[in-house]
């Protein structure tokens, strides 16, 4: 009542001090009443701090506001395994990770792709993993060819194309993506010549044409009992949590199969060598793998870890990268998607290269471990660049899209129906997952 009638007759100089006293002490009321019960506080800093983390709920439409990227800072925890930001935010956050979208964009400028360009890529001569013909149309995922596969030679073409897949309709805009047609390569090696989507290439002639794709890794590779890609990096998590660097065993690991020269050379070079747990593993041995194999999380387990080609590419290297541990390898001939963001010297650098024989491990290796001060922030430095960035799910999602918007800023625009306007040319996903060929007889 009294300040009721102060405020009706305020004018007076000794009245305004009056109403300024109690605003500041309405104030202080309500920051005691925040201060003193929990409930009252922000909600997702409630939320956050109070509940098991597996009740986590952050709200992430903000996150596919696509005006969103200038303020929006990407958080690993929060937006790592979002498949759907905006490509404000999938520029911005990953701004390394389309250098050979654009090195192909650039090449085929002058030389558009044509529809026959994919034919001439179907009839070749391919061993076992026939190249697939699909399509996006507004945004959906259509499989055109089968190139008449029956046995698709394990899980990887599924792989593929499921991760796709994930890419677009975890995509609010994904109709306004361009619209494509392409051919999926999912051999260990691209087909060579044709325009093709690979794994993996080299920078020579004869992968001119090949464009990277995130590798069938990224969804899940079963077979071997790796699992999904999520599943990897959790048990990963896991093992750096009871392990931080300077806990970690000061030894170089590696094991896989001696394939290939690169991994003699390996092995001979740590061979007997007090910094090393080096070994070449048998798949067929039973007893032999039982002794010596290592989950990928287990590598976590050690400072330094070697790395090396395969056949091709080595799939491993995406996976151990998300260890806090320092990546030695040779030079890695056969590219993958996320290599830019590796950096072998400077104030960044974020893994160790050795001669491409392999010879100067052994110096390498004492060198890093005279100075495990100088060897953590290596492993730092990749667990924040590729770890918490360049790997992880959300990256990969981005690069699908980035794909799909360069491949077809260069490529012929795909028609959805046959001649007669009316038969589709390809069989949406949501069917060929089911039923895992092009052409069947209805019933
Ligand atoms: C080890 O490396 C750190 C970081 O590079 C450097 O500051 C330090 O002086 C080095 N210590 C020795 C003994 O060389």
């Amino acid at each position: 009542m009294l300040l009721a009638t102060n405020l009706r007759a305020s004018g007076s100089w000794c009245d305004k001090r009056l109403l300024l006293l109690f605003l500041f002490s309405l104030f202080l009321f309500i920051a005691a009443l925040f201060t003193f019960n929990p409930s009252l506080r922000q909600l997702p800093r409630h939320f956050i701090d109070d509940r098991p983390a597996a009740h986590h709920f952050i709200p992430t439409s903000a996150s596919n506001d696509l005006t969103a990227g200038e303020s929006w800072i990407f958080d690993s925890t929060k937006d790592g395994q979002n498949y759907g930001l905006s490509d404000v935010q999938c520029s911005s956050t990953f701004p390394k990770l389309y250098t050979s979208i654009d090195e192909m964009v650039a090449r085929h400028a002058s030389k558009l792709i044509r529809a026959k360009d994919l034919d001439a890529t179907m009839t070749g001569d391919h061993a076992v993993t026939i190249p697939v013909k699909a399509m996006i149309f507004e945004g959906e995922l259509f499989v055109v060819d089968d190139g008449g596969m029956t046995d698709f030679y394990g899980t990887r073409l599924f792989a593929t194309l499921d991760s796709l897949h994930r890419a677009l309709i975890a995509f609010p805009d994904r109709a306004q993506l361009p619209n494509c047609e392409f051919i999926i390569s999912w051999g260990d090696k691209p087909a060579r010549g044709a325009p093709v989507w690979g794994y993996t290439k080299k920078d020579t002639s004869e992968y001119y044409n090949t464009w990277l794709m995130p590798d069938f890794g990224f969804f899940s590779w079963p077979e071997p009992k790796t699992g999904a890609y999520t599943e990897v990096r959790r048990a990963m998590k896991k093992v750096e949590t009871d392990t931080p660097f300077e806990a970690k065993i000061p030894k170089l690991v590696w094991r896989g199969a001696p394939l290939i020269e690169d991994r003699v050379k390996l092995l001979e070079n740590s061979q007997d060598k007090d910094w090393a747990n080096v070994r070449g593993i048998n798949w067929e041995d039973k007893e032999d793998l039982e002794k010596n194999h290592l989950t990928l999380a287990e590598h976590c387990r050690y400072m330094f870890i070697g790395h090396v080609s395969g056949l091709s590419w080595s799939g491993q290297g995406k996976y151990v990268r998300n260890c806090h541990s320092v990546i030695v390898s040779h030079t890695l001939e056969w590219r993958e998607i996320y290599d830019s963001a590796i950096v072998y010297s400077g104030p960044e650098q974020n893994a160790v290269r050795v001669a491409d024989d392999w010879s100067d491990l052994d110096a390498t290796m004492k060198t890093l471990l005279a100075n495990t001060t100088a060897a953590k922030s290596i492993a730092d430095n990749a667990k924040d660049m590729l770890r918490d960035r360049y790997l992880t799910p959300a990256a990969e999602a981005c690069y699908w899209r980035k794909l799909i918007q360069g491949y077809a800023s260069v490529s012929f625009d795909p028609e959805l129906y046959e001649a007669d306007k009316q038969t589709l040319r390809g069989v949406p996903y949501e069917s060929f997952t089911l039923l895992r060929k092009v052409r069947w007889d209805a019933y």
